[in-house]
């Protein structure tokens, strides 16, 4: 058969922080090819899927990823030559089988994960078809109505993804006033370089953090990159909620201390009934339309506060507390923790059980935004077709730098490529399609 696995082959790579990642390659019979290299998390939730690293100091400080090169090149690779790369499900059956534990602790979530989306890829490439697409079939989604998803722009950073800055992780800009990707990622474009302006005219430092944004240390509290935000959106001529809404991760799991959140930019510990109250005032007083990770990835207890509070008006999105992960997300919907769910593939470490998490928020009507990884992005852009697959609310990327952008320039790719076969989520997007 054309689609019968003749080759997996891996090697180690380089990602955006400049730690090792790996990047894996199939060849089919037909001669059909695919590849993926896998992000790596900086700020990895606890319970995300086993990343295998070395741990030999004498190379990159221990996290090398040769071991899981050859888990796939000795391991993976005889198990699966030979199968048919359309069968995705048996495939990352096999593997995680062949793992047998929990958390892919034993081949590594990065081995299988890698494996998992090259397959996928060479099968699509095999049946001429755009991976989006092929997603869409390979998994039974549905065919017709697309819905391309907003940005979502990662336009000050803090916490574990910059040096100095704020105790919270993220300040974004989500785009969704006009009705084409294209015109929302310039708009979001162009008010994070009227940011970099009014940082300037601040006196503050504009050098860019982990995920391409801006990380100045001469914030005053952890509330003032929102102010800078809105004077950045009305100073490029746009509304703020209209035309382009804020979106927070401060990534609070980072900052959880004795258990209590330490602000240590503003000398102050925080409850997790403070905490809640605080987002609640911030939701009065800014366009907010939604807020992730604003509790411990454990806190099954105070999450459902949290979305009581403000989920009507901003859509509480779970990364931490869910990591992509199907048996998580359904105690989350179970117990009403949010209304939207992170997806990061390597969270969970397989295309299949990535699918199952996107569906089994749909079915219950959680929007999916799918996202890149702070420290350690790739060039690769799956991700956005996996996002266009499933109808995401939203990409999360930061606004510069390579392994970033090169996401939205797909995004827009994919906009032209459809043509009138798609429509955008702008602000509809809470509405589940
Ligand atoms: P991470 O950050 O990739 O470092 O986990 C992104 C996020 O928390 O959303
Ligand atoms: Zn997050």
């Amino acid at each position: 058969m054309g689609d019968a696995i003749k080759l997996i082959k891996a090697r180690e790579i380089l990602s955006s922080g400049s730690t090792p990642s790996l990047e894996a390659k199939v060849e089919l019979e037909s001669g059909a090819t695919g590849k993926f290299s896998v992000p790596y998390g900086a700020s990895a939730g606890i319970h995300e899927a086993f990343v295998l690293l070395d741990g030999d100091k004498r190379r990159f400080l221990g996290k090398g990823m040769l071991k899981a090169v050859e888990n796939i090149n000795v391991k993976i690779a005889p198990l699966l030559v030979g199968m048919s790369a359309s069968n995705q499900k048996d495939i990352d059956r096999k593997m995680i089988e062949l793992d047998g534990t929990e958390n892919k602790e034993k081949l590594g979530a990065n081995a299988i994960l890698a494996v998992s989306v090259a397959v996928a890829r060479a099968a699509a490439e095999e049946q001429g078809k755009p991976f989006y697409q092929y997603i869409r079939e390979a998994f039974g989604l549905r065919t017709v109505d697309y819905r391309l998803p907003n940005p979502m722009m990662v336009v000050i950073e803090g916490g574990k993804h910059a040096d100095q800055s704020t105790d919270f992780q993220e300040y974004m800009i989500s785009p969704i006033g006009k009705d084409s990707v294209k015109e929302n990622v310039r708009m979001g474009i162009e008010v994070y370089l009227m940011l970099k302006r009014v940082l300037k005219e601040k006196g503050l430092n504009v050098n860019v953090g982990n995920e391409g944004a801006f990380a100045p240390n001469g914030l005053e509290t952890n509330e003032t990159p929102i102010s800078l935000l809105i004077e950045a959106i009305e100073k490029a001529g746009y509304k703020p909620g209209e035309d382009i809404g804020i979106s927070l991760d401060p990534a609070i799991s980072e900052i959880f201390e004795n258990g209590k959140y330490k602000l240590a930019k503003e000398g102050k510990s925080l409850s997790s009934e403070e905490v809640i109250e605080l987002f609640k005032q911030w939701a009065e007083k800014y366009p907010i339309i939604t807020l992730e990770d604003a509790l411990h990835e454990d806190d099954w207890e105070n999450w459902p506060k949290l979305n009581a509070a403000i989920g009507e008006k901003v859509a509480i999105v779970t990364d931490d507390l869910t990591v992509t992960n199907p048996k998580r997300l359904k105690r989350a919907i179970e117990t009403k923790c949010g209304s939207a769910i992170l997806v990061k593939l390597n969270q969970i470490g397989s295309l299949s059980e990535t699918i199952e998490t996107c569906m089994l928020a749909r079915e219950n009507n959680w929007m999916t935004i799918i996202s890149h990884r702070g420290g350690g992005e790739t060039n690769d852009t799956s991700m956005v077709d996996l996002a266009v697959a499933v109808n995401s609310g939203f990409i999360k990327v930061g606004p510069s730098r390579g392994e970033r952008v090169c996401k939205y320039n797909r995004l827009m790719e994919i906009e032209l490529e459809l043509g009138k076969k798609a429509t955008v989520q702008g602000k509809n997007f809470r509405k589940i399609a």
